[in-house]
């Protein structure tokens, strides 16, 4: 019942706040930044903020002279953020942080699209578990492998 309503909740969510399209068409008030969008929690602005980082690199790779190199993510600290509703913290969520941690340790020690697409694949354990709603938008988050410089 209670991982139904946090189902709900988050289809509600993506409904209220454009999640699963574009975010904020945003004629009227262009100049509000993104991250900080009126009646988002305190996770959700986070969640809004790291996707805004993956869509930066994916549109750095349009530069000529874009190389993998020079690209890093922010950690974003997850556990201690308030969420919309304090059932979608459960213990996938819990089980979930730290490899999220992870794969960005790892694409910042190590920057490729592979590494980026293990990020992605991170946003999408967690999500499976948490809040589906995102899923598509995340998906579109994947590089294709052949900008891939290994292989
Ligand atoms: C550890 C679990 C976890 C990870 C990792 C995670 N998310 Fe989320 N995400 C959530 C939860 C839970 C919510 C709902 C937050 C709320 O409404 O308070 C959410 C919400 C969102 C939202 C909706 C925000 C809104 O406007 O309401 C987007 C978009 C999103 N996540 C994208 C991502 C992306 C992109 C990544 C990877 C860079 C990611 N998430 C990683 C758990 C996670």
């Amino acid at each position: 019942m209670k991982a139904l309503l946090t189902v709900a909740c988050c289809a509600g969510l993506i409904l209220a706040f454009g999640c699963a399209s574009d975010p904020a068409p945003s004629s009227p008030q262009p100049r509000l930044a993104p991250s900080q969008p009126n009646g988002l929690s305190e996770l959700a602005g986070t969640m809004v903020a790291m996707d805004d980082q993956l869509a930066r690199i994916l549109k750095n790779m349009d530069e000529t002279g874009f190389s993998w190199e020079n690209q890093s993510l922010d950690v974003h600290s997850l556990l201690d953020r308030h969420p919309t509703d304090g059932s979608m913290v459960n213990r996938h969520f819990e089980d979930h942080a730290p490899l999220y941690r992870q794969a960005i340790a790892q694409f910042n020690a190590s920057p490729s699209a592979e590494a980026f697409n293990r990020v992605v694949d991170a946003c999408k354990s967690c999500h499976l578990g948490t809040c589906p709603g995102p899923l598509e938008r995340i998906e579109k988050r994947r590089v294709a492998s052949d900008a891939s410089v290994r292989r």
